[in-house]
């Protein structure tokens, strides 16, 4: 088919949940091991198994709950990357949030940070692929379960915690209710992204941008509902991280062809490519690049162009930048 594009396109993902990433498979045996009840939350066929966005947030909160040491995240994120390196992925950011971590007790959260960040460093060397964290709140648990996630953020700000964000049920209480953990993690020097515009509409988008003053976006895309919004983001060069198999799964959007992607990038937006929780919604970032391409007639040259904007948009140093930039050169 003319419309293939190469699996091994170098990619660049900034919107993956860590725990969201977690094979099935890991998660089960896990929950044996550990005689851990998680209840019924895989279908016969043994994957993930959800009816929507509130069951899919239980069915996380369950998948999360044999994750109780850090040896066991160091375990996750070596699963996890070997996955993301298999899927062409040279950079990930992944949310990492102190609430399935520790609780929120920061002497806790070190040492899941440093399992992590080890595992990550054990990954580069096989794979190269790099990871980066973004410590994530998350908004249904409430403001003062977010402060202590920025306090955790600010205090392992860093080479490898890069970024502060908030994810979880965005109808849940007001923008100002967590205006202290972005003001707490942009003077950390963390940068800021935020969940918004997925099941919240426009005025959350504002609210994110105006309120947290974040330079990124998780979904984004019910911009499409207020053109006056789309050109703003298109002029403040706000970057939007779809995950348009996400929202198809959960229901946004009936299919690739009805989802705003193509509109957004035709209006100037800066939009980036990535899979949230991709064993949850049954997809990869090659599943999205074929599907996208047979919706928009996008060729390597538009992935290579959206992932080369998602390296400017990083949270990360400039030598690791840079870095990632030339990767993705030697491929153009
Ligand atoms: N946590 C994991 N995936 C999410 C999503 N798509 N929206 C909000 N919170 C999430
Ligand atoms: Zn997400």
């Amino acid at each position: 088919m003319s419309d293939r594009i190469d699996p091994a396109l170098p990619k660049v993902e900034l919107h993956l949940h860590l725990e969201g990433a977690a094979p099935p498979a890991f998660i089960r045996s896990l929950a044996r091991a550990r005689h851990v009840d998680i209840g019924r939350i895989f279908d016969d066929q043994g994957r993930y198994r959800f009816d929507g966005f509130a069951d899919f947030l239980r069915v996380y909160a369950a998948a999360c709950l044999p994750l109780q040491r850090p040896e066991d995240y160091r375990q996750l994120t070596r699963a996890v990357l070997e996955h993301r390196a298999a899927d062409g992925v040279v950079y990930v950011e992944a949310f990492l949030s102190p609430d399935f971590c520790g609780g929120g007790d920061l002497t806790a959260w070190r040492d899941y940070v440093a399992a992590i960040a080890e595992a990550a460093r054990a990954a580069s060397a096989e794979t190269g692929i790099t990871l980066r964290g973004i410590v994530s709140a998350i908004r249904h648990l409430g403001p003062e379960a977010a402060k202590r996630a920025a306090l955790c953020a600010a205090e392992t700000a860093g080479d490898f915690v890069t970024g502060f964000g908030i994810a979880g049920d965005e109808t849940a209480g007001s923008a100002r209710d967590f205006a202290w953990g972005f003001d707490c993690a942009r003077e950390a020097g963390l940068g800021l992204t935020a969940h918004a515009g997925e099941w919240a509409g426009p005025a959350a988008i504002r609210a994110s941008l105006d309120v947290w003053r974040v330079s990124r976006i998780g979904h984004g895309v019910r911009a499409i509902q207020e053109p006056a919004l789309v050109d703003d983001l298109a002029e403040r060069g706000t970057v939007l991280e779809l995950c348009p198999g996400s929202n198809i799964a959960l229901g946004l959007f009936p299919s690739f062809a009805a989802h705003p992607a193509a509109r957004l990038r035709d209006a100037g937006v800066r939009i980036t490519l990535s899979t949230d929780d991709p064993p949850f919604f049954r997809t990869s970032l090659r599943a999205e690049y074929e599907a996208l391409a047979r919706a928009f007639g996008w060729t390597e040259a538009d992935f290579h162009a959206i992932n080369a904007d998602a390296a400017r948009a990083a949270f990360c140093d400039e030598a690791t930048r840079t870095g990632i930039l030339k990767r993705l050169e030697a491929t153009a």
